[in-house]
């Protein structure tokens, strides 16, 4: 699909955006007393975190309105409480580094990580509410349906660890609830704050389903496929895990021999040891499973372009459509 903005301009703005996100939450947790729960909040939100999804929200509204004037407690909102699910997600997947450093629950222990990320929300919600807008109930069901669902689809990331007989609509279900609907909640808040119309908010939420999707499929793909520490996490962590993801899954039915009984050890075992990461990396460049996961990378994205088609301001919409393809091509 054409697009009329160049992705030299996406990326100027990305990043215009992204200092200016930074420079506010920067001053969010200032609090220094209890030191362990609020140096961990802002320890990770000192890393280098991508601000994938506040920029989401800040384009939402300046397609639907044109200007982000008024979304930028929301979309401050929504980074907080992703970095909370960042926090706990590494307590839960044994997780060494983040964004290249020791992960919260490393650095300090698991109750502070539990405890700052608790903290976390409930500062994530009054930020939203500081929105200018007489639509705060409408906000607050946003970020509740978001924090449920994440649960849930974390909850299932788990069970699937568990589990010999995941099948890759499981994992696309799993996927959807822990990453797609805080991306499509971005969006969806993004387009409150900005006094979208039900209609306009019902593509926000698909655009963001779909490229939430190709999202986490590709942030699977990076974890073992990642150039050397260019993921700031642990190389082939999910593997080591036995996470299910869409490259396990799919590789199974694509190799025989030796190739699939190490697949299949990895299921077995529920996880492997960090020095057959290697191989399990060459049996993915060599099955066409990286062909496969790049084509849902790209038919979910370019399925999301065409939902946003009818956002009512230009610019913004363009802008948002150049980020989801700027995001399929991510290595980072
Ligand atoms: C990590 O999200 C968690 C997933 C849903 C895959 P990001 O890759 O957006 O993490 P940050 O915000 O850049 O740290
Ligand atoms: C992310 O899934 C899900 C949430 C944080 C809710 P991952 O476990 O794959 O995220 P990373 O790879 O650790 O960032
Ligand atoms: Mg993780
Ligand atoms: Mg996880
Ligand atoms: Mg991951």
């Amino acid at each position: 699909m054409n697009i009329s903005i160049t992705l030299e301009q996406v990326e100027e703005k990305y990043l215009r955006y992204h200092g200016m996100i930074n420079e506010a939450l920067s001053s969010c947790f200032t609090k220094d007393d209890p030191e362990s729960l609020y140096a961990p909040a802002r320890y990770i939100l000192e890393g280098k975190g991508k601000r994938i999804r506040p920029f989401l929200t800040l384009l939402a509204s300046e397609a639907v309105c044109g200007n982000c004037l008024n979304a930028m407690h929301t979309a401050l909102a929504i980074e907080i409480l992703h970095n909370f699910t960042l926090m706990h997600d590494d307590i839960m997947d044994q997780a060494d580094l983040r964004h290249g450093r020791p992960t919260v629950h490393l650095k300090w222990d698991a109750n502070a990580a539990i405890l700052s990320g608790d903290m976390m929300i409930a500062f994530a919600y009054e930020n939203a509410l500081k929105t200018d807008t007489d639509r705060h109930v409408e906000l607050v069901h946003i970020l509740n349906d978001a924090n449920i669902t994440i649960c849930e689809g974390q909850a299932l990331d788990m069970e699937l660890e568990q589990r010999k007989d995941a099948t890759i609509d499981d994992y696309l279900e799993m996927i959807s609830k822990k990453t797609g609907r805080l991306i499509s909640a971005a969006l969806e808040a993004g387009g409150v704050a900005a006094n979208a119309d039900p209609g306009q908010l019902e593509r926000l939420v698909t655009f963001g389903e779909k490229i939430g999707r190709a999202f986490q499929v590709q942030d699977d793909y990076l974890d073992i496929m990642a150039e050397d520490g260019k993921s700031g996490k642990v190389a082939g962590g999910d593997v080591i895990n036995g996470k299910k993801t869409y490259l396990l899954l799919r590789s199974l039915d694509l190799t025989q021999g030796e190739d699939r009984t190490l697949l299949q050890s990895v299921i077995d075992n529920k996880g492997t040891s960090p020095d057959r990461v290697a191989d399990i990396r060459e049996i993915y460049e060599r099955c066409g499973v990286l062909e496969e996961a790049r084509e849902i990378i790209n038919r979910d994205t370019e399925e999301a372009l065409s939902t946003v088609e009818s956002l009512p301001m230009d610019e913004g919409r363009e802008y948002l459509k150049g980020f989801a393809l700027k995001l399929m091509k991510r290595d980072f």
